[in-house]
């Protein structure tokens, strides 16, 4: 934790990798004074997905704006931070690029420290956000629009991926479901409220496991379940109740979640379990580890629902610890699409 003795370290964040341009101001990794998130949705819903070169150049537009408004409402300037952050992977190419180029060149002109920050690792850094006491180790569930992996998070900046998707993240399931019943982009959160007024045990879908693999997942097989499910029913006349389709899809996705995490902390000995990443949002979700952890004495956190979906500053979170133990990145960053958890450029 952070000693009172030391000075107080000032990071501003960036983040663009998918859709939502973010500038974020964090003092000491935990304590937000700004989080600005200007969302594309509105756009992207209009295509059903988002539009990678629409992404890149909304990010343009958005990017200095938004970066204005995050020193503004933190009551700060560039000459006052110690750091510029900035998300240089993993997610889409040229939107990932535009925030590098941006942190990159404030970085140079204000004269600061760089440093390129993992997506995911951001998300994990959330919780310190949310919850002041949380240290690792600890277990992190991450379930987003484009991953699902289970960490072991075994100090600052240390993680090991236990258990991943063979193939859709939980997300993109939520997502493409959401899409087959007409709710359209994004499905997680419309699927969420709508499973509400369903019967989640009303159709008996697939898990997401695979065979031997006690803590992977693959939700191709679940999303493919429902597709068929949906067209055997138009084929034969049959009406059917859509949301007893998004609670029991979402019952099958929390099902496996679950008991996949609590496996996790069992097989490692650990007795506390986070949740990430948009998914992570899910009121379902949330209340099935919170029982089940209740059940088994693990202490369970979560982000609060602005810091589960992407924002910048779980990034500014992520990059203190980086910060605080000597990492700073060149003028060479690059964005990196495919980056893997635990790898530096
Ligand atoms: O972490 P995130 O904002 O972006 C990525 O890094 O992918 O996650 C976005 C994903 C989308 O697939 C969205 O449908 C899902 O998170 N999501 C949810 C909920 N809110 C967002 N899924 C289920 N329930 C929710 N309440
Ligand atoms: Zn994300």
């Amino acid at each position: 934790m952070h000693n009172q003795e030391q000075k107080d370290i000032v990071i501003l964040a960036i983040e663009s990798s998918c859709d939502e341009t973010s500038a974020a101001v964090v003092k000491n990794g935990r304590e937000v004074l700004s989080n600005i998130i200007s969302s594309q949705i509105d756009i992207h819903t209009l295509y059903g997905g988002v539009v990678p070169e629409i992404a890149s150049r909304k990010h343009i537009e958005n990017i200095n704006p938004v970066i204005r408004e995050a020193l503004k409402e933190a009551d700060t300037t560039l000459e006052e931070v110690d750091a510029i952050a900035v998300t240089y992977g993993p997610g889409l190419v040229g939107a990932l690029l535009v925030g590098v180029a941006e942190a990159k060149a404030i970085a140079f002109a204000a004269d600061k420290p760089l440093i390129g920050v993992h997506h995911i690792e951001g998300h994990i850094c959330a919780n310190y956000i949310t919850s002041k006491e949380l240290e690792p180790p600890f277990i992190c569930l991450v379930v987003s629009g484009g991953h699902t992996h289970l960490v072991v998070v075994s100090d600052y900046g240390k993680y090991e991926v236990i258990g991943r998707t063979r193939d859709d993240a939980a997300g993109e399931a939520f997502d493409k479901v959401a899409r087959s019943i007409g709710l359209g982009y994004p499905g997680g959160p419309k699927i969420d409220k709508f499973a509400k007024e369903g019967n989640e045990n009303a159709i008996k879908f697939p898990q997401a496991v695979v065979n031997g693999a006690p803590l992977d997942f693959s939700f191709s097989g679940l999303k493919s379940a429902v597709l068929n499910y949906i067209n055997s029913c138009e084929m034969k006349n049959i009406e059917y109740n859509k949301a007893d389709i998004a609670a029991s899809f979402q019952k099958s996705v929390v099902d496996v979640l679950t008991s996949h995490a609590i496996k996790a902390c069992e097989l490692y000995h650990m007795n506390q379990l986070a949740i990430a990443g948009g998914v992570a949002a899910n009121s379902a979700i949330r209340a099935s580890l919170e029982t089940e952890c209740e059940k088994r004495g693990i202490r369970f956190y979560r982000p609060t629902n602005i810091l589960c979906t992407d924002n910048a500053a779980m990034i500014g979170a992520a990059a203190y610890y980086e910060y605080m133990s000597g990492i700073r990145s060149s003028y060479d960053l690059n964005a990196i699409p495919g980056l893997r958890l635990g790898e530096r450029q």
